[in-house]
């Protein structure tokens, strides 16, 4: 049974996961623009992996017989205007997932919810890789930002990112049948 706290939180963290997952599409078009298909791709990961985490919270739900609740997504921006910006700002929204999840963990502690311990601690986990892996990308670029050879080069870099998950949307992942 969850306490009606974190699981007010945890649906509105799928919503904070889903908007993860729909800038960093948008920064996947806006690199494309820019013929940084190295750049996009490395984002486009990102954006599956969050799409990934959005459904990590949702099955938690449901694995606990509680409710879903799918709230509005925002669309927090749709372009940029220098190629630095986009990962200034994913490093400043990786930190403002890892408060969220601080906070569930603050939530889950006070309702005594040993049972979403795991979940959150794998998510404690991933926001250091989420930060440090942002935040890098973000001051390597603003090393070479003047140079189209540095610019270049870390965008042939970011292209190389090996993603093998799969779809966490393929129903074969949540098959009762199976
Ligand atoms: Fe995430
Ligand atoms: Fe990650």
């Amino acid at each position: 049974m969850m306490g009606e706290k974190i699981k007010k939180h945890m649906n509105e963290q799928i919503k904070y996961e889903l908007e993860s997952f729909y800038i960093y599409l948008s920064m996947v078009a806006y690199f494309h623009l820019q013929n940084l298909d190295g750049m996009a791709h490395w984002l486009r990961c990102q954006a599956h992996e969050e799409m990934i985490h959005a459904m990590k919270f949702f099955d938690h739900i449901i694995d606990r017989d509680a409710t879903v609740t799918l709230l509005d997504v925002k669309q927090l921006k749709t372009t940029w205007n220098n190629l630095l910006e986009p990962w200034q700002d994913a490093y400043e929204h990786e930190k403002f997932i890892t408060g969220k999840i601080n906070y569930l963990t603050k939530i889950s502690r006070e309702e005594n919810d040993y049972t979403s311990e795991p979940l959150l601690a794998w998510f404690l986990n991933e926001q250091i890789e989420e930060e440090k892996n942002t935040g890098k990308i973000a001051r390597e670029l603003a090393m070479v930002e003047s140079s189209p050879e540095g610019i270049l080069l870390l965008d042939r870099e970011l292209a190389t990112r090996l993603f093998t998950a799969g779809s966490p949307l393929d129903p074969s992942v949540y098959n009762p049948a199976a």
